[in-house]
């Protein structure tokens, strides 16, 4: 689905993508490490305003652009200090705002803070994918949006020198499918349960399902149980 290449930029280490997103095909470019910034990849995605009319009649869908993105994200500098900070998007569309926050959080990796085994970066990636949700009511949307985070850590990991090997694919496409769902945020808040990854030592990662809205009062209400802690290479197997 995707072909990537390493590429030498001119002011430093950049990633080039060309990459096929549903029907159209992405030449971007992303950066780490804070060397250079480009909206390119996002841009890609986001070049859409509007698909149709009916969809704006019936999900109210028009795309936010890079630019106001970006600008809007410039207002919380903060919330990117830490790639384990949470972020939720109820309306995520296809992802316009998942992948900017997701590409300021890969900027954020750093081997002097995450680093400390071979598979540092690896782990890293996965934690920066792990703490960003999404909800959209429609499925074409959420899929383009995975399809669209996917596409950045493929990139990002290649630019780290692992390849994508198949426990990374297998992991990334285990946080997309609990994380970034089809649903109804504004109508049934509380059957969208989503996993409240944490990571651990051991390059692992403790797993909570919760509702994005605490069910109403119910005295037989139980909790959804918690899922085994699990090393980053064994989730989706
Ligand atoms: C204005 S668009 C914004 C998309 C994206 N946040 C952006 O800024 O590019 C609104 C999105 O909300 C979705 N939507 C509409 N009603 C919804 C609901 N009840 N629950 C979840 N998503 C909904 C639509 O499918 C559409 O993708």
């Amino acid at each position: 689905m995707s072909d990537t290449s390493l590429a030498r930029t001119g002011v430093g280490i950049g990633v080039h993508l060309t990459a096929r997103v549903g029907n159209r095909r992405i030449d971007g470019k992303i950066s780490l490490m804070g060397q250079e910034s480009s909206a390119e990849l996002l841009a890609a995605g986001a070049a859409v305003h509007i698909k149709s009319r009916d969809r704006v009649r019936d999900l109210g869908e028009v795309y936010t652009q890079p630019r106001e993105v970006d600008a809007m994200l410039d207002l919380i500098p903060d919330a990117f200090t830490d790639i384990d900070t949470r972020f939720l998007e109820p309306a995520a569309g296809n992802g316009n705002f998942l992948v900017a926050i997701l590409e300021r959080k890969i900027n954020r990796i750093d081997e002097s803070v995450h680093g400390g085994t071979p598979s540092w970066f690896e782990f890293a990636l996965l934690r920066c994918l792990a703490s960003i949700y999404g909800v959209d009511i429609s499925a074409e949307n959420v899929r383009e949006a995975r399809e669209r985070m996917t596409a950045m850590v493929d990139a990002a990991q290649v630019f780290g020198g692992h390849g994508v090997s198949p426990h990374f694919t297998r992991a990334v496409a285990t946080i997309l499918e609990t994380n970034l769902v089809e649903g109804d945020s504004l109508n049934a808040a509380d059957q969208i349960v989503c996993v409240e990854y944490t990571p651990v030592p051991h390059e692992s990662f403790t797993r909570s399902p919760s509702e994005l809205q605490a069910p109403a009062m119910d005295l037989f209400y139980e909790p959804p149980a918690p899922l085994p802690t699990v090393h980053y290479s064994e989730l989706g197997a």
